[in-house]
């Protein structure tokens, strides 16, 4: 590929960075961007709004309305969302899965979860198959740890469950040319042919209901953005098998505690993951990108800018659940009248807080995984 310029806006499946602009993305993608009407509908079913509706953490969809159209008439739709595992899950990761379970409770519907062990073998050249595989395991329990009940969740692990996925796979794979696949992924000379052929495998989960139910319903699915691209080309075949198309809801991703760019687990010191002990998850937040000014007097004076702010970022999409509280947090720091001491030294309690209750739910999770098991 060609020497992209550093800030340069970069968003594949494989790759985040760059300062990245949503409305752009709305365009380039060809998705449609989240209206106020759309998510007044979503409360019609919900109730209140979640916060990463109410604070514009998704922003974009495609077919939203159609699978709302649907759902008012009776058509039931289901949830569908994944995990590249090669490595430990981040704060970022939950994020959207803590959605996800909020949609999955409010529409009580069923949800498919895909964790892909062979698409991280094969697209990292380092990974081994037993280390991706065990790292499917071990993020299974970060997902059940958020509270997704096993009557309603499925965790497909692509290589132990392929079996299950091969004949879609197989008809998905028929239908999308070799040019499609390379202008839609970006595929090179030198990509190798696993990974070629990987896009239909995660098309599958996007059907597979009606194969083990007999019930032919959409699948809605929460993602970041970048995996815009798959949803592309399974759309594109979906009505020749016989299926709805799946539709779509986006979020932004979770910026690192750098500047720019998304919390990416290859950026150790910028993203607190799951096992983080409290002192490390101290020295990143102390370390992080804010809106700060370069002196406490200045501050006082000039005030921060919590727009820019990653450590106000942590409290919008997770750590102040109270709107009030938040906006509070945002005019202090405007005024002057909060330092960054102050917020870091918050943030880390709520997150170090958070952090030890969800590894003792982890713990747990290791005596229901079965259950949630496609294959149970
Ligand atoms: N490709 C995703 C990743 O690398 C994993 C994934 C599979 C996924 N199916 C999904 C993510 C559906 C979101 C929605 O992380």
């Amino acid at each position: 590929m060609a020497e992209k310029n550093k800030n340069e806006m970069v968003v594949t499946p494989w790759e985040v960075r760059g300062k990245v602009d949503y409305e752009r993305l709305i365009r380039d993608f060809g998705t449609q961007p989240l209206t106020e009407e759309l998510l007044q509908r979503i409360r019609k079913h919900t109730g209140e709004l979640h916060l990463q509706l109410r604070r514009g953490l998704f922003f974009s969809h495609r077919d939203l309305d159609v699978v709302l159209d649907l759902y008012e008439k009776g058509t039931k739709f289901v949830l569908y969302t994944g995990r590249g595992p090669s490595g430990p899950v981040h704060i970022g990761h939950l994020i959207p899965w803590i959605f996800t379970k909020h949609l999955q409770d409010k529409f009580k519907t069923r949800l498919y979860f895909q964790m892909t062990d062979d698409e991280k073998f094969l697209v990292k050249d380092e990974l081994k198959l037993d280390e991706a595989k065990n790292f499917g395991y071990e993020n299974a329990l970060d997902l059940i740890a958020l509270g997704l009940k096993p009557e309603n969740t499925f965790i497909i692990f692509d290589v132990n469950d392929i079996d299950l996925l091969y004949d879609i796979a197989l008809e998905v794979a028929k239908r999308i040319t070799y040019s499609t696949a390379r202008a839609t992924f970006g595929f090179q000379e030198s990509t190798n042919i696993g990974w070629i052929f990987w896009p239909a495998i995660q098309a599958v989960p996007c059907f597979i209901h009606a194969k083990l139910t007999g019930e032919n319903v959409p699948a809605l699915i929460p993602a970041a953005i970048d995996q815009d691209p798959y949803w592309r080309v399974t759309r594109d075949v979906a009505q020749k098998l016989g299926y709805y198309k799946p539709a779509q809801i986006h979020c932004r991703f979770l910026p690192g505690l750098g500047v720019g760019g998304k919390m990416s687990a290859s950026e150790l010191e910028t993203s607190i993951f799951v096992i983080d002990p409290p002192d490390v998850v101290k020295r990143k937040i102390w370390n992080a990108f804010t809106g700060g000014k370069a002196t406490v007097e200045e501050q006082r004076k000039l005030g921060g800018d919590p727009e820019v702010c990653t450590v106000f970022q942590y409290f919008t999409f997770l750590f102040e659940k109270d709107d009030k509280k938040l906006a509070e947090r945002r005019m202090k720091c405007k005024k002057g009248e909060i330092l960054c001491g102050e917020c870091k030294t918050e943030l880390t309690e709520g997150v170090n807080k958070f952090l030890i209750e969800h590894r003792k739910k982890r713990e747990k999770a290791k005596n229901i995984i079965e259950k949630f098991h496609i294959k149970r």
